[in-house]
């Protein structure tokens, strides 16, 4: 054994220093004078308070914050994270388990109503949700409680810097492909797509009168031929993949374009 020592002593001594290099050194000189992207700042109090609440209630179980620069990922979620945005995360939130969708880039997407009645209740905005509801983020009446308030301020600041597509309701150039043709079959799958997705808010006969429907603006009446964006089916398209920022109107750029193609069909059969 005597004459191994040397051998485990500068084995042991060269193990440390490579670890040390690999770890150590080399993430120091790679992000040696990085610097934030455009529009990362610290955290004001009320996102602070936010992110200590989304900590809390172990969010980051079912959601990451990295979107990887893998096939499709920043198709779905947008811009590939960068080391920077993270500056200011400590402890950081990537997560590890993708039971619900990323968030790094969820601020903004929707409105904050939507984040309250989903946070409450994740079913009245998400029909076949599996996420948790929080009601102890909420007062008596329904209200968001400061945590929920200071938790859904945290939500909105996550990638906002990164947003850089203007997300905005269709002015006459939509950038929509060209429409399929109308068939049996793509109606019935906007019918099973809005029934799906679009109900809860915008009720089932189309009329705006579904079980999410208190909120200001109203979600869209179908029926009236009253098209606030323009009643083209381009237009439509455009708006159904944009959403309306600042509303409850989500954007449904998640789905496939034949998908939306088919809520268009469908949801124009209201009016005619
Ligand atoms: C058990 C897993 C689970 C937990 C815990 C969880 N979520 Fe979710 N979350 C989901 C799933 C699944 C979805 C997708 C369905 C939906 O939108 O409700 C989702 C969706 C979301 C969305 C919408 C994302 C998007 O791009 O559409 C937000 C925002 C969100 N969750 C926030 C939170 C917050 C904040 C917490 C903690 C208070 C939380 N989640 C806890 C599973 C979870
Ligand atoms: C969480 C609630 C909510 C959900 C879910 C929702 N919408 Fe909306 N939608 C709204 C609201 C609110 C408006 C009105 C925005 C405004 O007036 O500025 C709207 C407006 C629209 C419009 C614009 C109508 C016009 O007058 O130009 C279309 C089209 C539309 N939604 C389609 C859909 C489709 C298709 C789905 C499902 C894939 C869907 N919406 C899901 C809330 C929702």
């Amino acid at each position: 054994m005597e004459r191994f020592d040397k051998v485990f002593f500068i084995a042991g001594i060269g193990f440390f220093a490579f670890a040390y290099i690999l770890m150590g050194i080399g993430p120091w000189t790679t992000l040696r004078g990085l610097k934030p992207p455009d529009g990362v700042g610290s955290y004001t109090d009320i996102e602070s308070r936010g992110r200590n609440i989304y900590i809390r209630e172990g969010c980051w179980h079912c959601h990451t914050q990295f979107v990887r620069p893998v096939r499709n990922e920043s198709e779905r979620y947008g811009a590939l994270s960068e080391p920077g945005e993270y500056m200011y995360d400590i402890p950081q939130l990537f997560g590890t388990r993708r039971t619900g969708p990323d968030l790094s880039r969820v601020g903004g997407k929707y409105d904050d109503n939507w984040h309250y009645l989903h946070i409450l209740n994740p079913r009245s905005v998400v029909r076949d949700s599996v996420m948790p509801p929080y009601p102890w983020l909420y007062d008596k009446e329904g209200k968001p409680t400061k945590e929920g308030v200071a938790l859904v301020a945290y939500l909105q600041r996550l990638g906002k810097w990164a947003r850089k597509e203007a997300v905005k309701p269709a002015e006459g150039q939509p950038t929509a492909g060209v429409a399929p043709a109308l068939t049996k079959e793509l109606l019935g799958r906007g019918k099973g797509l809005y029934e799906a997705n679009c109900v809860l808010c915008h009720g089932e006969r189309g009329d705006g009168k579904g079980l999410a429907s208190q909120v200001t603006p109203p979600p869209a009446d179908f029926t009236d031929q009253e098209w606030k964006y323009g009643g083209k089916l381009e237009e439509i398209f455009h708006l159904i993949s944009n959403g309306v920022p600042g509303t409850m109107m989500p954007p449904w750029k998640q789905l496939p374009e034949t998908d939306r193609w088919a809520l268009v069909y469908y949801v124009k059969a209201f009016s005619e």
